[in-house]
């Protein structure tokens, strides 16, 4: 639960050097800011450690800040405070929420698991704390297919909520989990057609695809891969071009890696192909949580104590498959 006592759009003087005030404000109060990728680019410029929902998990489980400002989306913030509960989490905005959090609620979850006896439950991060707590292990894009291959192969499993990424995995893994019917508003609408298109005007070029895509989208990609996946190998190819299916801020780490390659956004259906939750987050609205710490993550000790259980089983079975240190 994120509680909001109403500053986030408080109004800042305009003599105010934001920048140097968040920056002032993070010493003084022993706060690091962590970023994800589609972050607005003034955020991930002022971040102290930019990442996908994997590596901001690690961060929090690390770090020795007193405060943790947590700019993505909530799901991220709660998981930065399910790891770190003597910390203050903070987010700029409240609202920042996530349409595949959304999608999945505790008790149709808990339904699901009681009609279906002997099934382990893999979530991906993109989950609230209640569905956590109802979890066996947590997952993130970085490391989904790892942790479903180290069970065995007749173990059944009910994968939530992103039936995008989920049937990505059981193809690649050859399971057959069962499948929540969630899905991410951004990804979910980007355009084949429209791929098809760039495709034929940048014929050199390859396709980066996030796996919350449409199967259709994925077999016209090059790489499939978390927002670090992507990222990486657009620095490691040989490849000087790169149609990009995902949130086009991950550009801004992009082309500030590979500032000689050209990285084109795919096109979307329905909307521009961002995640308006995640450019909720504004710098404005980080320098006002940072100065009213608020609004802030708040999880009952009960709630925590569950949730963290599967989010420490995916860190375990990371690092013994060898995906983190
Ligand atoms: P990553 O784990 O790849 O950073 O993705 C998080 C997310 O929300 C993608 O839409
Ligand atoms: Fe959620 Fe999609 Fe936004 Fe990622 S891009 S935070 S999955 S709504």
């Amino acid at each position: 639960m994120i509680i909001d006592n109403g500053y986030v759009n408080t109004l800042i003087g305009k003599d105010i050097d934001i920048v140097g005030e968040i920056i002032r404000m993070k010493k003084e109060k022993n706060a690091v800011i962590i970023g994800h990728y589609y972050q607005r680019d003034d955020i991930q410029a002022i971040s102290d450690y930019v990442g996908d929902s994997l590596a901001l998990a690690q961060f929090a489980a690390k770090t020795d800040a007193d405060i943790i400002v947590s700019c993505g989306v909530n799901f991220m913030a709660e998981t930065a405070k399910i790891l770190s509960p003597s910390k203050k989490v903070l987010v700029p905005d409240a609202n920042a929420g996530c349409s595949l959090a959304d999608s999945c609620n505790a008790k149709d979850l808990k339904r699901l698991k009681d009609e279906n006896p002997g099934h382990i439950v893999i979530s991906y991060a993109n989950t609230t704390a209640d569905v956590k707590a109802l979890t066996d292990v947590v997952v993130t894009s970085s490391n989904a297919c790892g942790i479903v291959e180290s069970f065995p192969e007749d173990q059944p499993i009910i994968f939530v909520p992103d039936k995008n990424l989920g049937s990505y995995i059981n193809r690649l893994t050859g399971r057959n989990m069962k499948l929540w019917n969630g899905s991410c508003f951004v990804h979910e609408n980007f355009s084949v057609e429209k791929l098809v298109e760039l495709k034929n005007k940048y014929p050199e070029a390859e396709v980066l695809a996030h796996p919350e895509c449409k199967s259709e989208i994925l077999e016209l990609a090059d790489n499939v891969g978390s927002t670090k996946a992507l990222l990486d190998y657009s620095v490691k190819s040989d490849c000087g071009q790169f149609i990009v299916v995902t949130e086009p801020s991950i550009l801004y780490e992009m082309k500030k890696s590979c500032p000689n390659k050209k990285f084109i956004p795919a096109v979307s259906s329905t909307n521009c192909g961002e995640c308006h939750y995640m450019r909720m987050n504004t710098l404005e609205k980080v320098y006002n949580c940072l100065k009213h710490e608020n609004p802030e993550v708040v999880i009952e000790d009960e709630l925590c104590e569950k949730a963290v259980k599967p989010i420490n089983r995916m860190l375990e079975i990371s690092k013994n498959i060898g995906l983190i240190k």
